[in-house]
């Protein structure tokens, strides 16, 4: 962010018009340098996260700076959520809950802290994405998608 963004943020900040900031693909290098700069901790950092990249010096970084992390591309982005929503690791540990794979990954998200974003336009796939609170991963099923991370981002911003 800019000197002038900054100034122009503080000012709004000093006139009431912000109460709290949210930031959208930061890491440990920018949100060190930001901070440094300004007397409010930024509510939230929006980063691309899912299995195949799974950001996992920043998540903790942002968690112990007590920043919120939340997931774009939760499932991997349009155009790469068939190779995630079929990977053997994913579908193996939906079959052993009864679940989806998309639940699967959902249910990791929220174990791991990060607050997913899924995007669709299917009713029965937005229903199936808030239905993830009767079941839970344990902490071999957490690790076995840990290893699936192979820092494969999809997208820049
Ligand atoms: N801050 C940023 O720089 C940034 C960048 C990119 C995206 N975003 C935001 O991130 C959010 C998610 O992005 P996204 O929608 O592109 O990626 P995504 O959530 O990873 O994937 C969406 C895709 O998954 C499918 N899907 C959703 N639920 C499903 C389910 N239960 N089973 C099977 N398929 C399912 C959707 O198809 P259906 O429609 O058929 O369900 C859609 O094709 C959006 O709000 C977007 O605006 C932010």
């Amino acid at each position: 962010m800019t000197s002038r963004r900054i100034r122009q943020w503080k000012k709004a900040v000093a006139d009431g018009k912000i109460r709290s900031l949210g930031l959208s693909n930061w890491y440990i290098e920018e949100i060190d340098d930001f901070i440094s700069q300004v007397d409010i901790r930024p509510a939230l950092v929006q980063n691309e996260i899912h299995p195949y990249y799974q950001e996992q010096a920043v998540v903790p970084y942002m968690h112990n700076l007590g920043i919120v992390m939340q997931a774009w591309y939760p499932f991997g982005g349009r155009g790469h959520t068939g190779e995630l929503l079929s990977d053997e690791t994913i579908v193996k540990i939906a079959k052993a809950h009864n679940v989806t794979a998309a639940q699967v990954i959902l249910r990791w998200h929220l174990q791991r802290g990060v607050v997913a974003i899924p995007g669709s336009s299917d009713p029965a796939h937005i229903l199936e994405n808030i239905s993830v609170f009767g079941f839970s991963l344990s902490s071999e099923e957490m690790n076995e998608i840990a290893a699936l991370d192979r820092n494969e981002k999809h997208d820049w911003y």
